[in-house]
C-alpha cells in the first residue's frame, strides 16, 4: 500500500476542515512520512524559558494528581531544563519499549499518523506555543506532544496499546471506522483517568498539559462524569473539543485497556454506522458514576 500522502492533498484538506485556516508548521522540508529535523540548537532562549515555566506550572499540578507512570517516567526523562532534544529522549525510550520519537512539523494526516503508531513511532511537533498561548492552544505543540504524551510510551503495556492503536487507525480507514475510532484515542490516549489504590489519577496526554483540566477532572461535584470505560459505548460517545470534557471514562489498569483493544472492530464498526451517538454528558441506565 502507498503510505505517502502528498502535502498538496493534505493541506488542502486542512484547509477545507478548518475553514481556510492555515497550519502553523514548516510543511516544506516533510519527507514522505512527514518527518523533519528538529534542529533543537534554532530553539531561541526565550523559547526554552517559557517550556520550563509549562513545566514548572505543570509540575506544581500533577503530584497527587498523574498516575505514577507518568510522574517516574517524566522524571528519568530530564525534561525540566528547556525543550528537549527529541534523539536523546528517543534513544531511551528505544533502549525501554521498543519505540521512537520522530520530529513533525504539526498535524499530520491520519494515514501516516497511524503508520508511525503502527511501527512504534510517535510524532512530536517541533513548533512551541506562544508567550500569550501558555493557556490554551489549539493545535498540538511540543509541548503538549513531548510532556503530555511521552513519557506514558516509556510504560510497556501503554505502549502496546498505541502501536495496536495505530493498527486499529489503518483498519478503521478501510472499514469506515475512523469517526468511532478517534473518540476511544480522545477519551483514553488524550483523556483517560485510571484508577489506582491511592486514588483516581491522570494518564491522558491533553489533561496532563493542560493548566486548568488537571484540577477539574478531579474535583468531585462537577458536572462532569466519570464513567468505567466500556469500549464500544466510548466509540459512540461524542466529545467536546472546546470545553473541559463532560465525562471521563475511567480505566482501572493498562492491562485493561490494552486488552479492550484485542478483539476485532469491525463488527463495532458495522453496530455503530446505524445508531446515534451518545451526547458527551450521556448517562445511560446501566452506568454508575464513579467519584473522583
Ligand atoms: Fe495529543
Amino acid at each position: 500500500m502507498d503510505t505517502s500522502v502528498s502535502n498538496e492533498d493534505f493541506l488542502a484538506t486542512v484547509a477545507e476542515k478548518s475553514h481556510g485556516a492555515a497550519l502553523r508548521g514548516d510543511y516544506e522540508h516533510a519527507d514522505a512520512q512527514y518527518v523533519v529535523q528538529q534542529n533543537w540548537a534554532e530553539y531561541s532562549e526565550a523559547e526554552h524559558d517559557l517550556w520550563r515555566r509549562l513545566y514548572q506550572r505543570q509540575m506544581a499540578l500533577l503530584p497527587g494528581r498523574a498516575c505514577d507512570e507518568f510522574i517516574d517516567a517524566l522524571h528519568k526523562m530530564d525534561a525540566a531544563a528547556g525543550i528537549p532534544e527529541f534523539e536523546k529522549t528517543s534513544a531511551e525510550l528505544f533502549a525501554t519499549t521498543g519505540w521512537k520519537i520522530v520530529a513533525v512539523p504539526g498535524l499530520i494526516p491520519e494515514l501516516t499518523f497511524f503508520e508511525h503508531l503502527a511501527n512504534r513511532r510517535f510524532p512530536v511537533t517541533v513548533w512551541l506555543r506562544k508567550p500569550e498561548e501558555f493557556n490554551y492552544i489549539v493545535e498540538p505543540d511540543v509541548f503538549h506532544d513531548f510532556f503530555g504524551h511521552v513519557p506514558m510510551l516509556f510504560n510497556p503495556v501503554f505502549a502496546d496499546y498505541m502501536q495496536r492503536y495505530g493498527q486499529g487507525g489503518l483498519k478503521a480507514m478501510k472499514l469506515g471506522g475512523l469517526d468511532q475510532l478517534a473518540r476511544l484515542y480522545w477519551y483514553t490516549v488524550e483523556f483517560g483517568l485510571i484508577n489506582t489504590p491511592q486514588g483516581m489519577r491522570i494518564y491522558g496526554a491533553g489533561i496532563l498539559s493542560s493548566g486548568g483540566e488537571v484540577e477539574y477532572c478531579l474535583t468531585p461535584g462537577t458536572t462532569s462524569r466519570h464513567i468505567h470505560l466500556q469500549i464500544e459505548r466510548c466509540l459512540n460517545t461524542l466529545y467536546k473539543i472546546d470545553t473541559y470534557q463532560e465525562t471521563y471514562f475511567v480505566i482501572q489498569n493498562f492491562q485493561e485497556l490494552f486488552d479492550g483493544t484485542a478483539p476485532d472492530f469491525a463488527p463495532y464498526y458495522e453496530r455503530l454506522k446505524s445508531a446515534e451517538p451518545f451526547p458527551a454528558n450521556a448517562l445511560l441506565p446501566q452506568e454508575t458514576e464513579l467519584l473522583p
